[in-house]
C-alpha cells in the first residue's frame, strides 16, 4: 500500500516545487510600474536636472516615466495629466503651475484610483497624497537673515515670485518674519513689495525700476525670491549705475545667481539640493506605486488636510561658502562660477 503512495507523493512534491518556482518568477519580473511627472514648466534651469535625475531615478529602480511639461499654462497641465491617467500612471507627481487649479488634476487622479504626489510646490484645497518639498518658509528667512546682515536699516525692496504658486506665499512669509520686527522698530522701511507674475525676470526689472523711479534710487537692500527674479532686479539697478551697490537676494543657485554672487552683483542665493529632492520623490513615487505606506516626518495643511509632507532643509550660500555648498556638491564646476573672476582670486 505504502508502496504505491510514494509516486504520488513525489508527485505532489514536484508540483509544489514547480509552483513555487513559478511564483517566485512572477515575484522577479513584476508589471512595469509607470510614473507620470507633470511639470509647470522646464524655463528655470533647475526643473530641468529635477526632470533629468528623477527620470534616471525611476528608471533605475526598473519602472517606466512619462514626463508632460505645460510652460505654464493651466489648461495645458490639467489635460496633460488627463492624458497621464489615461495611459495608467501607477502614480501621478505633479508640480503645479497653479496649486489652486490642479487640485482639480488631483479629483480626476483620485476618481481613476492613483495616487498623487506634489513635488516641489504644494496643490492647494484637495485630498492630496503626500507633498515632498524643502522648508520654504526658511528659505525666505535665509533670504532676509542674509540681506539684513549686510543692511540692518534702510529702504527695503521685496521682489517675490508667482502668487499663483503656494512656494511664492511661503518665501515672503519666511522674509517677512525676519524683517517684520525690524519694521516695527523703524529700523527697516518696506517701500516696494510685489509679486511677479510666472516668475518672470522682465516684471521683475520693471518692479525694480519702479522701486528706483518712485525713490529717488534710495533703495538700501533689496529680497528677490529666487535668482531669475534677481537677474532682473539686478539689470535695473546696473541701468542706474547702482549694482553691486546694493545688498540682493536670490534663490536656486542658478549658474547666473552663483556667477553674480562671486563678481559681487548679488550677495547670496539659496541651495536646494535638486538632486535629494528628485531622488528622493521618484523613490517615494515608487513605493506608492507598489501600493506601500510611505513614512513621512510632517504635516503640511493646504486649507483642506494636513497633507503627509516630507521637507528637506535649504542652505545660505554666500561667496565665503559657494565652493563648501555648491562646488562640492557637484551642482555647478568651480571654473563656470568663476569664469569671469580672475583666477588669484578663486575660493581655495
Ligand atoms: C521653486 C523655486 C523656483 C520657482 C520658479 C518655486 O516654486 O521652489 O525653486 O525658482 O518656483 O520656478
Amino acid at each position: 500500500m505504502l508502496k504505491n503512495i510514494k509516486p504520488f507523493i513525489y508527485l505532489l512534491v514536484l508540483c509544489g516545487i514547480v509552483l513555487s518556482l513559478l511564483s517566485c518568477n512572477r515575484k522577479s519580473d513584476p508589471k512595469t510600474l509607470k510614473i507620470g511627472l507633470s511639470m509647470d514648466t522646464l524655463k528655470e534651469e533647475r526643473w530641468q536636472k529635477d526632470r533629468d535625475i528623477f527620470m534616471a531615478t525611476v528608471k533605475s529602480m526598473g519602472g517606466e516615466i512619462i514626463v508632460q511639461a505645460a510652460q505654464g499654462d493651466d489648461a495645458t497641465q490639467i489635460s496633460q495629466c488627463e492624458n497621464l491617467i489615461t495611459q495608467g500612471v501607477d502614480v501621478l507627481v505633479i508640480i503645479p503651475h497653479n496649486g489652486e487649479a490642479m487640485a482639480l488634476a488631483v479629483k480626476k487622479a483620485h476618481e481613476a484610483g492613483i495616487p498623487v504626489l506634489a513635488y516641489d510646490r504644494l496643490i492647494m484645497n484637495c485630498d492630496l497624497d503626500i507633498y515632498i518639498s524643502f522648508d520654504n518658509v526658511k528659505v525666505g528667512e535665509l533670504q532676509a537673515t542674509e540681506i539684513v546682515k549686510l543692511v540692518p536699516e534702510g529702504n527695503y525692496v521685496y521682489i517675490g515670485g508667482a502668487p499663483t504658486d503656494n512656494n511664492a506665499l511661503l518665501f515672503r512669509q519666511g522674509a517677512m518674519n525676519i524683517l517684520q520686527p525690524l519694521i516695527k522698530r523703524g529700523d527697516i522701511n518696506l517701500v516696494f513689495d510685489q509679486f511677479s507674475d510666472d516668475w518672470s525676470a522682465s516684471v521683475a526689472q520693471k518692479h525694480m525700476e519702479n522701486a528706483l523711479t518712485k525713490n529717488d534710487n534710495n533703495i538700501d537692500a533689496v529680497i528677490a525670491a529666487n535668482d531669475a527674479t534677481a537677474g532682473g532686479a539686478v539689470q535695473a539697478l546696473s541701468e542706474q549705475g547702482l549694482v553691486g551697490k546694493v545688498p540682493i537676494s536670490g534663490q536656486d543657485a542658478d549658474i547666473a545667481g552663483c556667477m553674480r554672487i562671486v563678481e559681487g552683483t548679488q550677495s547670496m542665493t539659496v541651495y536646494k539640493s535638486i538632486s535629494a529632492i528628485a531622488t528622493e520623490s521618484a523613490k517615494v513615487a515608487m513605493i506608492m506605486a507598489e501600493g506601500r505606506v510611505v513614512l513621512t516626518n510632517n504635516t503640511v495643511n493646504n486649507n483642506k488636510i494636513d497633507v503627509p509632507s516630507l521637507l528637506l532643509t535649504p542652505v545660505a550660500v554666500t561667496k565665503d561658502n559657494m565652493k563648501e555648498i555648491v562646488i562640492k556638491d557637484g551642482y555647478h564646476k568651480l571654473e563656470d562660477v568663476y569664469k569671469n573672476v580672475p583666477k588669484n582670486q578663486w575660493q581655495n
